[in-house]
């Protein structure tokens, strides 16, 4: 008997129909993992796509075994490479696996749903593709150097952390083996998201945009800097096209967060992609510096506080007791509930604040900017950390 989604104890379909692949070429199942546990603890077993093909990938020792612990409930298996969507459900916030199961028992993916109980139940090869993410084929490609951001998600992130001697090393673009495009042709895709890196830079990203079908949901996540012209032509005649421009809050805010950006420029894209397509919204981080200005973005243009920074020291945990109150007070004159209550959850780590502090201010030395002309509260603080 197939079982059904809902009999399951804790069942998730992102290892059984969804293909990752990160910036460094390793097949991972979902961008929720944890990424540091999951190469603690099964780094020897992640498949790469310069040497894997997809179905390689679906057919390794590590997806065969997490499908089976997922339908076991094994928990000792997934425990700490799942603890993201653990912890939020045990928080009481929607997961990213809760998420996938709703679009498949309730909204867009539900024609797909017995498709899937008998691909769970067969532990079989994938018949189609809820969601690609493929940022193999950009690798870490982008022209903006975001604060919260890291050396494998951006070239320019990446080049500055070598000028500051705090790695040395450059990220290379990772190879996908010969047959890795053709082979995407081969699956039905009921959604193609794009990232990155900046997904707008990479020539080949436009390529496998124009090879879809006009029915694929097409998801892309911007910082919106670059003239979105082409991607406009090639996708006005999709059904769904949904675009996140990423900033961090208003003018001041994202110029200095997101180190390259030109706020105007990106209000400006925003609105030519508004005209063709109905889903185009603002998404920002929700980090240390940011929290208290989103609500003013908002106001502006249709965009939602996006994810919270939790891989790191700009995290809501990095402010201290007194400018919590600070943005607290203006969080209540806004009445942004939702962010009252994340930073009312807020535990302050002072070790984090000075290491986001140091960060900062080598950065500053580098760009020639000053944290204290956006953000003056952090004026003691800043002032006496010597980065
Ligand atoms: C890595 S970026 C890639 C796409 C594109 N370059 C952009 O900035 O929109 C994808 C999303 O992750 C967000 N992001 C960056 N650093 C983050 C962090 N440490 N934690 C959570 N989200 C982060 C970005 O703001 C963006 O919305
Ligand atoms: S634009 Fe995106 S990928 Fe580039 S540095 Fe910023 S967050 Fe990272």
């Amino acid at each position: 008997m197939v079982k059904k989604l809902e009999e399951y104890e804790w069942i998730c379909p992102e290892p059984f129909t969804n293909l990752y692949t990160s910036t460094a070429g390793d097949y991972l199942p979902c961008c929720a993992i944890d990424w540091n546990e999951l190469f603690k603890k099964y780094g020897d077993k992640i498949y790469t796509t310069e040497k894997h093909s997809i179905r390689d990938y679906f057919n390794s020792s590590f997806n065969k075994d997490f499908k089976k612990a997922l339908k076991e409930n094994n928990k000792d298996f997934f425990k700490d490479i799942c603890k993201n969507c653990i912890k939020s459900e045990k928080a009481g916030f929607r997961s990213h696996r809760q998420w996938y199961l709703e679009r498949f028992t309730k909204d867009e993916l539900k024609h797909k749903k017995e498709e899937l109980e008998k691909i769970i139940h067969e532990e079989s090869t994938p018949t189609f593709l809820h969601s690609v993410e493929a940022l193999s084929v950009g690798g870490n490609t982008c022209n903006l150097a975001c604060n919260m951001c890291s050396e494998g998600a951006s070239s320019k992130y990446n080049s500055e952390a070598v000028k500051l001697n705090e790695i040395d090393f450059m990220y290379t673009k990772p190879k996908n083996y010969k047959n890795f495009y053709d082979d995407l042709d081969s699956y039905k895709i009921l959604e193609f998201k794009f990232t990155g890196g900046e997904p707008l830079l990479i020539e080949d990203n436009y390529k496998l945009m124009q090879k879809q079908s006009k029915d694929t949901i097409i998801r892309i996540i911007t910082n919106g800097t670059v003239d979105p012209s082409k991607l406009i032509k090639i996708l006005k005649d999709f059904k769904e096209v949904i675009i996140n421009v990423s900033v961090e809050g208003p003018k001041d805010v994202t110029n200095y967060i997101r180190h390259g950006s030109d706020f105007n420029i990106v209000l400006k894209h925003y609105d030519m992609m508004q005209e063709v397509f109905q889903r185009v919204s603002f998404t920002t981080t929700i980090n240390a510096l940011n929290i208290a200005r989103i609500p003013e973005l908002l106001k502006m243009r249709k965009g939602h506080a996006g994810s919270p920074v939790t891989n790191n020291f700009y995290s809501v945990n990095s402010i201290p007791d007194d400018i919590k109150e600070i943005y607290l007070n203006k969080l209540y004159e806004e009445g942004a509930t939702d962010l009252i209550n994340y930073l009312e959850h807020a535990e302050y780590n002072e070790t984090d604040m000075w290491k986001m502090l140091r960060h900062l201010k080598r950065r500053d030395r580098l760009r020639k900017t000053n944290l204290l002309d956006v953000f003056p509260e952090w004026k003691k603080y800043y002032e006496n950390c010597n980065g």
